[in-house]
């Protein structure tokens, strides 16, 4: 067994797509929205203390966009898409 480092926050991307006639999270907008954040906590200088990961589904899937969860703020929201992200991430930061 081997101890690892944890990043000082995690945000978790719902990236899953079920067959329909299942309803899961909008297909594609989970990958576009881990990019977008990607991208942006590079641009912020934040990314190695900030980690995004692409998860399954975290049970509250809307065909109206994808799950996202920030941690350690415990906070969780569904139908996100792209264009939610700067507010939502921008809150995240002053919390942390
Ligand atoms: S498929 Fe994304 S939360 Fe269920």
């Amino acid at each position: 067994m081997k101890k690892e480092q944890l990043p000082k926050a995690r945000i978790f991307v719902c990236v899953n797509e079920k067959p329909a006639p299942k309803e899961s999270c909008l297909a594609g907008e989970g990958e576009k929205c881990v990019t977008w954040l990607r991208d942006e906590l590079r641009a912020r200088g934040k990314s190695t203390e900030i980690w995004v990961s692409r998860t399954k589904c975290q049970s509250y899937c809307s065909t109206k966009g994808t799950v996202v969860t920030f941690e350690p703020t415990h906070e969780q929201y569904s139908e996100v898409v792209v264009e939610d992200l700067k507010p939502l991430l921008d809150s995240f930061l002053e919390k942390l």
